[in-house]
């Protein structure tokens, strides 16, 4: 059993760690644990000092040590007399803000809970366990159910809770997050994910300074400025030694993350939709659901810890047909073209594409309603037939018959003003009355609350889907959300919109996904602004960046992969000079680092040089080779791009007996020795050949000193050492 409790101590363990928390006599939810599997209760950590100004509950009576503000709680709430960050607070039909949550009982069910309208980890009966504990307010008729998901062979715990109104009257939640623990011990910091547009998920690490600390999103999307993923790791933590744990949020909306370093020097963590952007009147008898968070740790580093994410997320959140099953290597007409493009045009690149063996065409932006640049017809979701003559049909039909899939781009979302639908539906755009809306690239955000625009989306692209082969969709979204306002909604509901858009926008995937069950769904937000465990509910891989720079890509997909699976994440070849930084990097190098992934194209390969074709012919071969050792093999960051001269990732296969070393030597010094570089996860008792060499290594020679990486000559020099056991 993965549950257990003993004296109303809660224990919750996985293979190698643990999660504690006590119902205390008061019958206060106190955290005593998170990490290493003790077999022990960890209540004897529980200090109660005599603080100042930390204020004591009544039935404390003359005991002045009991105060909440100093106890370690599993979910804080505002109003009655802890003053660090609440998990939850409420307004109260009589307007005041107190909560005061108390233990009444708990359940345990086999198998994992699941979140009406919300995306969760999902896992076989026999492979989880769920408690719920449920919490009561002292005064009013407010419940709070904590639920907790436990893999146990994942060493996954995930967390979520349910607001429930037993009340008779309306009740308005300010803020209800997902998770929420405190540390009394230990030193910490943080790493988070922060960026912006072509340049997302570049890692932070700090120190945690005394108040709170925060990364979020209140752009109704998860966003490229900050990840909603987070990593709090002891002071000498290391890839591969120390403590570490963390958590993702599954959400694709605003999102908030803060830290707390209190007077005591302990640490509270909150996550959770963002309260900027978020209110909900819970109506009498009504629950509020967050969205779930998902949290691991590892006394082995955070190579593990990423490990252990990657598994979770591969397996029990992505679903679909092409979850575990090689993706088709890709060529999409983006970078290639932008708007211009007629129906040869796209023929042509998909023809010399499948020559070289590319799988599938992806014809991006620019072919429905009047779409010649990014200003007009977003929202009319037909074709263009001035631009692909005959129709997509045809074209569609010409491209099978080159033996290769075809996939399109969607901006399901968004209306431009200059569009046939705006005509008819000016009032789906969203805006407030009064003010003129904020553009983003020139459009408005659909109103995705409003099922009539569900309808709408879902039988326009239903159409576009029934009338060609179409068996991809590229679901963009290119401007952060502001003007929150729905016609649907009453003046004093209007704080649930960002939410209720989030839900809308997973009903009508969710709709979708099941109706076309064979298509493969690629997520995108101006490339990776909605990277999120969310959106990979929907679809198992996202365009991880509008920036196909190798040498950024190296850093970018350094950052995404301390939580999300290589299989997640879009990278493709582009032509140089790079079309967002300028930068001339080889094409062997372009393809190793578009390899971590789920690899493909974006130029006309038209335009290569022969010996570039045949270089292009030979990098699907290997990638057809390595692929399912890239996706379903281990993967180990061996260098940090941020600050060393190469960046080195490798993966090797579950038994050890294959190894694929990737990446790129950055700059070139004169007389430089070979760089070596000290590989992980091998077995030490193993030899390894490096292929097309005489070279052996023992596993543990190969750890331990290393294997060189080639003799640099000039920049961007490209890594592949494949390795196999002998
Ligand atoms: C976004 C995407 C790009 C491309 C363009 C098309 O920026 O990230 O890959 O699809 O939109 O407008």
């Amino acid at each position: 059993m993965a549950v257990r409790v003993e004296d109303r101590i809660f224990y919750l363990e996985t293979k190698n760690t643990m999660y504690q928390m006590k119902a205390d006599e008061h019958g206060v939810l106190l955290h005593l644990w998170y990490g290493r599997k003790t077999e022990n209760d960890m209540e004897y950590l529980l200090s109660y000092p005599d603080v100042g100004f930390a204020g004591n509950i009544y039935e404390a009576e003359d005991c002045r040590t009991y105060s909440l503000n100093t106890l370690p709680l599993e979910y804080g709430t505002a109003g009655v007399g802890d003053h660090r960050i609440p998990a939850v607070s409420v307004t109260h039909a009589d307007g005041s803000t107190a909560l005061d949550l108390r233990y009444q009982e708990y359940k345990i069910c086999k198998g994992k809970y699941s979140i009406p309208e919300l995306p969760a980890v999902y896992a076989p009966e026999e492979e989880a366990e769920t408690l719920e504990i449920i919490l009561k307010d002292t005064a009013t008729d407010i419940r709070v159910i904590l639920k907790y998901g436990i893999m146990e062979n994942l060493d996954v715990i995930t967390r979520s809770a349910v607001i429930v109104n037993d009340g008779g009257k309306p009740v308005t939640i300010n803020r209800a997050h997902s998770l929420s623990m405190d540390m009394p011990y230990g030193s910490w910091e943080w790493v988070h994910f922060h960026g912006r547009h072509t340049m997302e998920r570049q890692v932070e690490r700090a120190s945690l300074l005394h108040g709170v600390q925060e990364s979020g999103s209140t752009r109704g999307m998860s966003s490229h400025q900050q990840n909603p993923s987070v990593l709090l790791c002891e002071e000498n933590c290391t890839e591969t030694s120390g403590f570490c744990m963390g958590a993702v949020l599954m959400y694709s909306g605003g999102f908030q993350t803060q830290i707390e370093l209190d007077q005591l020097n302990q640490t509270r963590i909150v996550m959770g939709i963002h309260p900027d952007t978020f209110q909900w009147v819970l109506d009498s008898k009504e629950s509020f659901y967050t969205p779930e968070a998902v949290l691991s740790c590892s006394c082995e580093g955070m190579e593990k810890l990423s490990l252990q994410f990657h598994k979770v997320i591969r397996e029990n959140v992505c679903r679909g047909k092409y979850k575990m099953a090689e993706r088709p290597v890709l060529i999409n007409n983006w970078e290639a073209t932008y708007f211009d493009f007629d129906e040869e045009k796209i023929f042509n690149i998909a023809q010399k594409a499948s020559e070289l063996g590319v799988d599938m065409m992806v014809l991006d932006d620019g072919w429905f309603g009047k779409r010649d640049n990014d200003s007009t017809g977003l929202g009319d979701w037909f074709v263009n037939e001035e631009k692909l003559k005959g129709g997509l049909g045809k074209l569609v039909e010409r491209i099978n018959g080159l033996g290769m899939k075809f996939g399109l781009w969607f901006e399901p979302e968004m209306i431009s003003e200059d569009s046939e639908l705006y005509k008819v539906h000016p009032d789906w755009a969203v805006r407030i009355p009064g003010r003129s809306p904020m553009r983003g690239r020139f459009q408005l955000v659909l109103d995705m609350t409003r099922k009539e625009v569900r309808d709408y989306l879902f039988q326009a692209i239903s159409r576009i889907l029934d009338s060609a082969n179409v068996e991809y969709i590229k679901w963009d979204m290119n401007r952060s959300i502001s003007d929150w306002y729905s016609m649907d909604l009453s003046s004093g509901r209007q704080g649930e919109m960002p939410h209720r858009y989030v839900l809308g926008l997973y009903e009508l995937l969710e709709r979708l996904m099941t109706a076309y069950p064979d298509v493969l769904f690629e997520g995108c937000s101006g490339g990776g602004g909605r990277f999120d465990a969310g959106m990979l509910y929907y679809c198992p891989q996202i365009w991880c960046s509008d920036d196909t720079d190798a040498y950024e890509r190296t850093k970018i997909q350094y950052g995404t992969s301390f939580f999300y699976p290589i299989s997640a994440v879009g990278s493709h070849v582009s032509a140089v000079p790079n079309h967002q930084t300028g930068r001339i990097t080889p094409l062997s190098a372009r393809a190793v680092t578009a390899m971590a992934g789920s690899f493909g194209y974006e130029l006309d390969l038209n335009n290569l040089s022969e010996e570039e074709k045949t270089e292009v012919a030979e990098q699907i071969v290997r990638f057809k080779q390595y692929g399912p050792l890239i996706h379903n093999g281990r993967y180990y960051r061996l260098s940090n791009p941020m600050k060393d001269k190469f960046g080195i990732w490798s993966f090797v296969s579950e038994d050890k007996k294959q190894v694929l070393v990737q990446g790129m030597i950055f700059r070139t010094e004169p007389n430089m020795l070979r760089y070596p570089v000290r590989l992980r996860g091998l077995d030490p008792a193993k030899k390894y050949q490096l292929k097309d060499t005489e070279d052996v290594y023992t596993g543990q020679a190969l750890m331990s000193g290393g294997i060189f990486l080639p003799q640099a000559w000039g920049d961007y020099v490209p890594v592949e050492l494949y390795l196999t056991e002998v």
